[in-house]
């Protein structure tokens, strides 16, 4: 008997006040929603397409600061490229369907990715060639060839964010 007064007594005083979290949390602008495994599947394709960005960034950029400290064939310069050269062909994999601005998902990837995906295509095609001839470049240990390289494979990587990633 003392038992149950003790639950109702609980449920008295809990219960409303459990509601009340609830429903602050609902109201909340900032309260994270559960995805569904369905959006949760894009925005992991979305944030690994981002990390693998990134990781593309920080070993080009490993590139060129190595170039202008003087030491183009450095083995810094030679890993990084070879990094670079294996994240080519990756890349047409990073931009499933669904993965755009329309997901919802915070993406600097703009719709012409999916609606003028041929253009797309070509800029992929000739990133991944000109990283070829700087990987050939590293595979020669030739420090002006990488330096050469170094300028073209930026501008392609420039070329693709003008016309397919948002202005930050
Ligand atoms: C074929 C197109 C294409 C090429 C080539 C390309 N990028 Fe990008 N890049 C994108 C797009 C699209 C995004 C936006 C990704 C997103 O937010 O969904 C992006 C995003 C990035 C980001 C930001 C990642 C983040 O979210 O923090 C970096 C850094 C980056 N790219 C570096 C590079 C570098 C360096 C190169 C060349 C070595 C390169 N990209 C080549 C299309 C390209």
């Amino acid at each position: 008997m003392k038992f149950d007064f003790i639950k109702s007594a609980a449920g008295r005083v809990f219960l409303p006040a459990f509601i009340l979290t609830l429903a602050a949390c609902g109201g909340g602008s900032e309260a994270p929603r559960v995805l569904t495994p369905e959006e949760q599947a894009i925005k992991d394709q979305v944030d690994a397409r981002q990390a693998n960005f990134q990781d593309l960034g920080a070993a080009f950029k490993a590139v060129g600061d190595e170039l202008r400290a003087g030491r183009p064939t450095s083995p810094t310069v030679i890993f990084s490229i070879q990094a670079i050269r294996s994240y080519a062909p990756q890349m047409q994999r990073w931009f499933p369907e669904g993965t755009g601005p329309d997901s919802g998902f915070e993406t600097d990837s703009l719709a012409a990715v999916w609606d003028n995906r041929e253009a797309f295509e070509q800029e992929l095609a000739s990133f991944q060639s000109v990283v070829s001839e700087f990987s050939a470049a590293a595979a020669a240990n030739d420090g002006d060839a990488i330096r050469a390289q170094f300028r073209v494979v930026g501008e392609s990587c420039e070329s693709c964010h003008e016309r397919f990633r948002a202005e930050e």
